[in-house]
């Protein structure tokens, strides 16, 4: 094959894929997450880090509320954030993007480092037990 049909192919497939980068179930990013740690999520593991310090002034806790099925207050700002449960909140975890931005911000906040794969299947995992 030439260099230029497979940069077609490359192109096309490209802009066939694009609609998914923004449209994602939770679901699918707990499966994601566990494919990268290469075994499955563990909710009350997930529940363990969210709650306790790690060091720092703040746990996900802090800003999140306990149980994140209610709006949470940002621990300094003082700003309003919608559930984090994702049954709590239509628009939860629906842009991988979005989730991983946050994920990478805040992980650094509460524990001085990003959050692993395994850390983040744990925590969706446990935050997808929280149900109506
Ligand atoms: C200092 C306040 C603060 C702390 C502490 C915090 N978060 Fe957040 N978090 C936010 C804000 C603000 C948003 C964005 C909410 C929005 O835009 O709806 C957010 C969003 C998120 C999202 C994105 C959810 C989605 O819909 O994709 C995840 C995941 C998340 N936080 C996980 C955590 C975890 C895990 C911890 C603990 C390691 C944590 N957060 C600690 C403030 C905080």
């Amino acid at each position: 094959m030439s260099t230029s049909s497979l940069l077609r192919i490359l192109v096309l497939s490209a802009a066939a894929l694009s609609p998914l980068a923004h449209a994602i179930t939770p679901a699918e990013q707990l499966s994601g997450y566990a494919a990268q740690a290469g075994a499955p999520a563990q909710p009350a593991r997930g529940q363990q880090l969210f709650t306790v310090r790690h060091g720092k002034a703040w746990s996900c806790a802090s800003c999140h509320a306990a149980v994140p099925t209610v709006e949470g207050k940002h621990a300094s700002t003082g700003k309003v954030i919608a559930p984090l449960a994702p049954a709590f909140n239509a628009k939860g975890f629906g842009d991988a993007a979005k989730t991983e931005k946050w994920f990478r911000r805040n992980c650094n906040d509460v524990m001085g480092r990003e959050c692993s794969a395994a850390e983040k299947a744990d925590v969706l995992a446990w935050l997808l037990t929280l149900q109506r």
